[in-house]
């Protein structure tokens, strides 16, 4: 994993992609998944994505199931390239539908996207190719929770890819968004803060 790691900062993007599968797909994911749903660990973040969450949302990125049940089942749709996770989120919540997807797969339609710390996990050669998923799978709104620094890309234990406010904003408006709200929240899970950008599909006359 190392190796792997040297080799991504001497940017080999399709090694970067394959260090993402593997990780997600291995141990380390389903390790590092929180066990307690988030309603319960941090209610201040869950009432927030819930408040600005309409029609059908599809969670990509949704690991062992821990924030669907912000969710009535009949409005969720829970997807992760995790065959693992998604195991888990299935026994954890058996009426919700959760579906391991491939990498590189169309998103099923939705009119709210969310993604809670999962695009810190998405390579920045990818990023637009989630934008365009996103996009064509009918999202009127898509709502990111992490914590919006690239400072801290060099801190990372694993590769991760932090990306600024600023980032999301300028692919927003690429891919025909604008941002609505934007929050800066405490965590408890991560050690420092979190943000949560609200963006909203620019509707034309
Ligand atoms: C930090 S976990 C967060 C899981 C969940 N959202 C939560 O807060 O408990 C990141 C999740 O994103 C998934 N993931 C990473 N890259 C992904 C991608 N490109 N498409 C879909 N899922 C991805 C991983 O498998 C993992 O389950």
């Amino acid at each position: 994993m190392n190796n792997c790691r040297e080799m991504i900062k001497n940017n080999k993007p399709e090694l970067t992609k394959q260090y993402v599968i593997d990780k997600w797909s291995g141990q380390y994911g389903m390790n590092n998944l929180y066990n307690s749903s988030l309603a319960e660990a941090e209610p201040h973040i869950g009432a927030i994505v819930l408040k600005y969450a309409t029609g059908i949302i599809c969670e990509v990125g949704c690991g062992n199931g821990r924030v669907a049940n912000l969710f009535p089942h009949n409005r969720y749709i829970g997807i992760d390239i995790s065959k693992k996770a998604i195991t888990a989120a299935k026994e954890r919540l058996p009426g919700y539908q959760f579906e391991k997807i491939k990498y590189d797969a169309d998103y099923p339609e939705a009119q709210t996207f969310l993604f809670y710390t999962v695009l810190v996990h998405v390579p920045d050669e990818s990023i637009e190719s989630v934008f365009t998923r996103v996009k064509k799978a009918g999202a009127k709104r898509i709502i990111i929770y992490e914590a919006m620094t690239r400072w801290f890309r060099q801190y990372s234990r694993h590769q991760n890819f932090h990306r600024d406010v600023c980032d999301y904003r300028g692919l927003a408006k690429q891919f025909g968004y604008n941002e609505s709200h934007f929050y800066v929240v405490k965590s408890k899970s991560f050690p420092w803060f979190g943000n949560v950008l609200i963006l909203d599909l620019i509707e034309k006359d």
